[in-house]
């Protein structure tokens, strides 16, 4: 094969990517959309087997069970599916409900976003932190109104909300007629179709009816008088006052195109999947210092975002999950790390088909690849081969709940390791207190993780260890020096990071504030 065809033939397998994540708030029905997702697109043959909602409820303390979780979330860091001549990857499929920092970084490893929104709902507070998120990497976002099935808000309301609360422009790509008990379907904007729900063919597919406009008198007949009614006044406000859908401005993040269904009747997915292939962005160049590496670039390079232990404690295995980021990452190449300048034989890469985990030959832009014991590797990692790349670091996101961590063994060797593994697969932040016990201070996304810090020490260091919650909220690194802090209130405790940087633990919002203003000239920063 020739050199250029080679290169002609990696630039269509990228432009043909679609790697995205799904956001939400715990259930407004994330689980349930990626199920009808992955089985319209035939990447799934049983109902179930993402986990559903019951099966997800276990006790938090029930190390197997906990076990058992980061077994199915680790088989779905990110699946695989052809559709409409695309290949979609669908990065952090539903784990548990709470918080990790795993689902933050994992938009860091997508080229776009869904966000689900429940319509009774409306946005919710972890959809708007992970909404940040995507702000602040101007990652396009289609949005999912779900549960149209159930009583639910005016959608204009709605509408209203993901502008105000999140900054956004917010398009509708179809419009709902009726709601709740009379729900009846909804008129695609796109297309001047009409697809009818009817509750009793649930799950089928359906044909939508043409009409030629929303203010066909077929409509009508179609829906029932008080349905089109509503319908017809909201449609007037749509098309007067409301937000039309700009290609560009969704690219570049300005503006969301929603639309509305019901996951769980599996209603208005199929359009909503066929504008995800035709909508969403194929990977685009990524900054790397003062260079702009292309997706089609002759050489491999790519960044770790996840590191997950596996499964089975007696092998210890852990993997590194890498997004490809610019030319191909092939079986048994050699690839170096940018942060240790330590090379590595990438044997074992694979990757996620459906439910099945397949050792990969290659791998392009957009993909993850999952590497099994990859040694010094940590998250925010770059790997290169050819010419040096280093991608920027991947923040630490806030950590909202602390505890000190309080070995209960006579192990200390093991435990330091301990957490500096954990803390290297970004499970945790440890702080240092400057003054007082050398009991590290552990801080996390979600209070669950607690959990799995002390059921990780014990099964994979054989050290007993128990952590006992603080009362601050957030910390701030501290990018002056500290002695030029004067003014803190008492309960503000001064800390180090494992680089040794400056970090305050506060222990309230007013704290934070308070000491920013008595301290104006300081610098604090959210994010290490
Ligand atoms: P999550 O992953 O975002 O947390 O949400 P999940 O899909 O688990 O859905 C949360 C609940 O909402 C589930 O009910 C699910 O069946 C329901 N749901 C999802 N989509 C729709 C929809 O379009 N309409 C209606 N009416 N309900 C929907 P559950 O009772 O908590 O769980 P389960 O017993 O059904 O599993």
């Amino acid at each position: 094969m020739s050199h250029a065809s080679t290169a002609d033939e990696l630039a269509a397998q990228v432009a043909a990517r679609r790697t995205f994540a799904i956001i939400s708030h715990p259930d407004a029905g994330k689980s349930t959309l990626t199920e009808k997702l992955l089985l319209y697109a035939g990447a799934i043959e049983l109902a179930g087997a993402v986990r559903g909602a019951r099966s997800r409820r276990h006790v938090v303390s029930d190390w197997m069970a906990m076990e058992q979780e980061r077994g199915i979330s680790l088989t779905s860091t990110a699946l695989e599916f052809d559709l409409d001549g695309c290949h979609l990857t669908l990065l952090d499929t539903p784990g548990h409900k709470d918080f990790s920092e795993d689902t933050y970084r994992s938009l860091v490893a997508a080229d776009s976003v869904v966000m689900v929104i429940d319509a009774a709902k409306g946005i919710e507070s972890q959809t708007r932190k992970l909404y940040e998120v995507c702000r602040r990497h101007r990652l396009p976002v289609l949005t999912f109104v779900n549960k149209l099935d159930h009583p639910g808000r005016d959608p204009l309301e709605l509408l209203d909300e993901i502008e105000s609360v999140l900054g956004i422009a917010a398009a509708p790509m179809n419009w709902p007629v009726g709601r709740g008990d009379r729900f009846r379907g909804v008129y695609s904007l796109e297309d001047r179709t009409l697809l009818l729900y009817e509750r009793h063919l649930q799950g089928q597919r359906r044909a939508p009816v043409e009409v030629t406009s929303w203010d066909d008198p077929r409509v009508e007949e179609l829906v029932g008088e008080y349905a089109y009614r509503e319908f017809h006044e909201g449609m007037e406000l749509v098309m007067t006052a409301g937000a039309t859908f700009d290609e560009e401005a969704y690219l570049d993040g300005r503006l969301t195109g929603v639309y509305f269904g019901s996951a769980l009747h599996n209603f208005g997915l199929e359009p909503f999947l066929r504008a995800l292939t035709r909508l969403a962005p194929a990977p685009r160049p990524r900054q790397a210092g003062d260079r702009l590496i292309e997706p089609a670039a002759a050489h491999f390079s790519g960044f770790v975002f996840k590191i997950q232990a596996n499964m089975d404690p007696r092998h210890r295995d852990r993997v590194a999950f890498v997004r490809v980021c610019s030319g191909r990452l092939l079986k048994d190449m050699v690839v170096t790390n940018a942060r240790t300048n330590d090379t590595l034989r990438i044997s074992r890469p694979y990757r996620m088909f459906g439910r099945d985990r397949q050792t990969a030959t290659e791998a392009c832009a957009g993909d993850i690849v999952g590497i099994v014991n990859p040694g010094r590797v940590a998250i925010g990692d770059t790997l290169y081969a050819g010419t040096p790349v280093t991608f920027p670091p991947i923040e630490r996101f806030p950590a909202e709940h602390f505890g000190r961590l309080r070995l209960e063994n006579a192990r200390r060797k093991q435990f330091d390791d301990g957490i500096q593994q954990l803390e290297e697969e970004g499970l945790m932040q440890v702080f240092y207190p400057v003054q007082g016990g050398r009991e590290p201070i552990v801080g996390v996304a979600g209070a669950l993780q607690f959990d799995v810090i002390v059921a990780r020490l014990k099964s994979e260091y054989n050290v007993e260890s128990r952590i006992e919650p603080l009362s601050f909220v957030a910390a701030r690194w501290l990018l002056t020096p500290p002695q030029e802090i004067t003014d803190v209130p008492s309960s503000v405790l001064f800390a180090t990071d494992r680089s040794g940087r400056d970090v305050l633990l506060f222990p309230s919002t007013w704290a934070i504030e308070y000491t920013e203003r008595q301290n104006s000239h300081a610098r604090l920063t959210a994010l290490g």
